[in-house]
C-alpha cells in the first residue's frame, strides 16, 4: 500500500486542517444536506428522482434488479437515448444557440461548437455510420487525440446503439489492434495525425499497422487533422470530410433499453491483459449526470467548465462527455500538452474563456508547482470558483497550493475518487456541504455506500486501515468485462463473495474524524500520473525482447508522477550487457508494445530477482530497494544474498 502522504510535504503546522465551503458558496451549490437524507430514507427511490434529471422515452418498471447479481440491471425496461439526452434536448429547449465546446488546438486554433451545430454534425456522423451498414451492438474503435470530432463520433455511436471502444491515441498499434479484435471492432475512427508539442505526428501508420489483416474490420474513418501525409487503403480507408461532411444533418434518435451497452474501456489488471470493462446506458449516464451536477455544483448557463482528461481515459467519457453534456455544459476542450507552446498554456485558456470549474490530477498540480507560482501568477484566474482532482491520492501540500495559487485561496476542492469501474464519482467532498480535509476523499457520495474492512470482512474502526468495497450496487457500475465474465466475478466479487460486496483493489481509512482516505492500490497495479499500468503488463513487454529472461517491475514513489515504474530484468544467457544501449532497447520495447506512459523510468540488470519459496517475486522488497528503504522481513525469501547483488549493481 503506498502513502497518501508525499515526500514533499512539508510539516503541517500553522496551516488548516480542515476548510469549510464558504456560507456564500453552501448557501448557492445545487447540493445540499437534504440530498443525504433523502439518500439514507430510500436509496432506490433516492437513485429514481436522480434518473429523472434525464429524458427517458419510456419508463422504467424498477429501478434495480439485483437477483442476478454481480450483475446488475438499473431501470429495468427503462428505454432512453443517451445522444439525445445530451444534445437533442438542449437543442429542443431553446439553447441552440448555446456554445457546447471551446475548442482550442494545441497550434492554437480554435472553433466554438453550439448545440445545434453538435446536434448537426452528431447527426451526419450518425448517417455516415449507418451507411456504412453499422447497426446497434455493432463495436467502433476510436483512436483519436482532443478534437471536437472525436465527440461527435462518440455520441454518433450513443446515438445508434453502438458500443464504443476508445483506445487512447499515446497507446501502440500493438495495445490498439489487441483491443480491436478483443472487442471485434467494425469500424475505426482515426486522424491523419495529431499535434504535440507543435509537431504534426502521423497516427495512421499506426492504425495501418494494427488493423492489417484484421479480421472484424470493415472502414477505417480518418479526420485531416494535420496534414501530414498517409497511405492509403482503397476500399477500407475513407474521409471523414468525404462523407460525415457531406451526410445529411438530420437524424432521428431512437430509444435503446437501459442496459444496453454503451462502451467499452479497457484499463489494466493485475495480469498482463487489459479488461475490457462494459459500461451500459441508463444507470451510467444516471450517475454521470448526478454526479456532474452535484460535485461540481455546476450552473447550466453559467459556469465555463474544464476537465484535462483525455477521452482515452474514462474521467474523458464521464466528464467531458457524458456529464456535462447531459447537464447542458459549456466547456472548455483542449488539444494539447499543458507547455505546449510554453508553461501558460492552461492559464491562458482560464483567462481567456473564463473558466469557472476546472477538474484534474494531482500530477498536473505538481508539475505547475515545479514550474512555480508566477506563472499563474501572471493571469486573471478570478474566475475560477471550484477545483477538482482526481486519479490518485492529492497530496495536502498539492490541495493546498492548488487552492491558494489557483483558486485564489478561497474554492472548495473536491477531491474525487472512483474507477474506470465504477463508471462516475463515488467518494467525494460536496462543496457546499462538506469540511474538506486536504488529501482526504471525505465520504461516500448521497446514493453511495462505501465501508473499509479487513482481510475477513470485518468492519473496521476509525482510525484502521483495510480494504475498500463497495457494499450497494450502484447505477454507474461495470456490467463485466467483455468477453470474460469469469474474470468479472474472479477480480471484483470472489475476495468477498459471502458478503457480494466489490473489491475495489484500494486500501483506505477512515480517520478519527471519519474522514475517509484513499491510500493507493494493494494489487499490482501501478499508477502513474493517474494513469493505471499493471506491472504484469510491463513486464509481459520486457521479456518479448529477445535479451530479456525474467522481468520484475515494481512502482516507486515519484515527486512528480504518484509513482515511476521501477524494472529489473535477469538476460538471458550469453546476451551481452552493452549499458545504456540494452536500456535504450528495452524502454523502446515498452513504448512499442504499450505506449510512452508505461515506459520505466529506470531499469536495472540483475543476476537473480528476490522470489518467495513458491516462486513469487516479492515486489515489496523491490520497492523498497527502488525507494532506497532498509529492507524489512526477508525470512521468507529463497536466497537473501540475492539482494547484495541486486544493490551491487
Ligand atoms: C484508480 C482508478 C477515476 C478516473 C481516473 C483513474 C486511483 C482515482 C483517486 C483519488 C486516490 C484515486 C485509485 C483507483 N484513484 N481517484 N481521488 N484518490 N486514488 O481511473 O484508471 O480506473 O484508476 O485510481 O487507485 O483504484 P482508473
Amino acid at each position: 500500500m503506498t502513502s497518501a502522504a508525499h515526500p514533499s510535504d512539508v510539516a503541517e503546522h500553522d496551516v488548516p486542517q480542515s476548510y469549510p465551503p464558504s456560507p456564500e458558496f453552501a448557501a448557492a451549490a445545487n447540493a445540499g444536506p437534504e440530498l443525504q437524507q433523502a439518500a439514507d430514507q430510500d436509496r432506490l427511490a433516492f437513485w429514481a428522482d436522480q434518473a429523472s434529471r434525464l429524458h427517458w422515452h419510456e419508463k422504467w418498471t424498477d429501478v434495480l434488479d439485483w437477483t442476478d447479481a454481480p450483475v446488475a440491471k438499473w431501470f429495468v425496461n427503462g428505454k432512453i437515448n443517451v445522444a439525445y439526452n445530451c444534445v437533442d434536448r438542449h437543442v429542443l429547449a431553446g439553447k441552440g444557440d448555446r456554445v457546447a465546446i471551446h475548442f482550442e488546438g494545441e497550434p492554437g486554433d480554435t472553433r466554438d461548437l453550439t448545440y445545434n451545430e453538435l446536434l448537426a454534425e452528431v447527426s451526419r456522423a450518425a448517417n455516415t455510420f449507418t451507411d456504412l451498414g453499422l447497426v446497434a451492438g455493432d463495436r467502433v474503435a476510436i483512436y483519436m487525440p482532443m478534437i471536437p470530432e472525436a465527440i461527435v463520433t462518440m455520441l454518433a455511436c450513443a446515438r445508434l446503439g453502438l458500443t464504443h471502444s476508445v483506445v487512447f491515441a499515446g497507446f501502440s498499434a500493438t495495445a490498439l489492434r489487441s483491443r480491436v479484435d478483443d472487442a471485434e471492432a467494425k469500424l475505426v475512427v482515426t486522424v491523419d495525425g495529431q499535434w504535440r508539442r507543435g509537431q504534426a505526428a502521423a497516427l495512421k501508420p499506426a492504425v495501418d499497422e494494427a488493423v492489417a489483416d484484421a479480421a472484424s474490420v470493415q472502414k477505417v474513418l480518418v479526420v485531416k487533422r494535420t496534414g501530414v501525409d498517409v497511405d492509403w487503403t482503397d476500399g477500407r480507408d475513407l474521409w471523414w470530410h468525404d462523407t460525415v461532411e457531406k451526410a445529411s444533418p438530420e437524424h432521428e434518435a431512437q430509444p435503446f433499453d437501459a442496459e444496453h451497452p454503451l462502451f467499452i474501456l479497457y484499463t489494466s489488471g493485475t495480469t498482463g491483459k487489459p479488461k475490457g470493462i462494459v459500461h451500459t446506458t441508463g444507470g451510467y449516464l444516471t450517475q454521470a449526470s448526478y454526479t456532474h451536477h452535484n460535485v461540481f455544483d455546476h450552473k447550466e448557463g453559467q459556469d465555463v467548465y474544464w476537465c484535462t482528461a483525455d477521452i482515452g481515459w474514462v474521467t474523458g467519457h464521464t466528464y467531458i462527455v457524458y456529464g456535462p453534456l447531459s447537464n447542458g455544459v459549456t466547456q472548455v476542450v483542449y488539444e494539447g500538452t499543458p507547455n505546449s507552446p510554453n508553461e501558460h498554456r492552461h492559464f491562458e485558456i482560464i483567462e481567456k474563456y473564463g473558466v469557472s470549474i476546472y477538474y484534474t490530477a494531482p500530477t498536473l498540480v505538481r508539475t505547475f508547482m515545479k514550474w512555480g507560482r508566477q506563472i499563474p501568477d501572471a493571469h486573471d484566474l478570478s474566475s475560477i470558483r471550484l477545483l477538482g482532482s482526481v486519479g490518485e491520492p492529492i497530496n495536502p501540500e498539492a490541495w493546498r497550493w492548488f487552492r491558494d495559487v489557483i483558486g485564489g485561496g478561497n474554492v472548495p476542492i473536491v477531491d474525487t475518487w472512483w474507477q474506470t469501474e465504477t463508471g462516475a464519482i463515488m467518494i467525494s467532498p460536496l462543496p457546499g456541504v462538506t469540511d474538506a480535509k486536504p488529501g482526504s476523499a471525505m465520504a461516500p457520495l448521497p446514493g453511495i455506500s462505501a465501508q473499509i474492512v479487513d482481510d475477513a470482512g470485518e468492519v473496521l474502526g476509525n482510525g484502521k486501515s483495510g480494504y475498500l468495497v463497495l457494499d450497494q450496487p450502484w447505477p454507474s457500475m461495470l456490467r463485466g468485462i467483455w468477453g470474460d465474465m469469469q474474470r468479472y466475478r474472479e477480480t471484483y466479487w470472489a475476495r468477498y463473495a459471502d458478503q457480494g460486496w466489490y473489491f475495489a483493489g484500494d486500501g483506505a481509512k477512515y480517520d478519527e474524524d471519519g474522514a475517509l482516505w484513499v491510500l493507493g492500490r494493494v494489487d499490482d497495479v501501478m499508477n502513474i500520473s493517474g494513469h493505471r499500468i499493471s506491472t504484469a503488463e510491463v513486464e509481459s513487454a520486457l521479456v518479448g525482447h529477445h535479451g530479456v529472461a525474467e522481468a520484475a517491475v515494481v512502482g516507486a514513489s515519484d515527486e512528480t508522477t504518484g509513482q515511476g515504474i521501477v524494472a529489473f530484468v535477469i538476460l538471458r544467457e550469453g546476451v551481452e550487457n552493452t549499458g545504456d544501449e540494452l536500456i535504450g532497447e528495452l524502454k523502446a520495447e515498452v513504448s512499442r508494445e504499450i505506449s510512452p506512459i508505461a515506459k520505466p523510468r529506470q531499469i536495472t540488470v540483475v543476476p537473480e530477482l528476490p522470489k518467495t519459496r513458491s516462486g513469487k517475486i516479492m515486489r515489496r522488497l523491490l520497492r523498497d530497494i527502488a525507494e532506497g528503504r532498509d529492507l524489512g522481513d526477508t525470512s521468507t525469501l529463497v536466497d537473501p544474498k540475492v539482494f547484495d547483488a541486486i544493490r551491487g549493481r
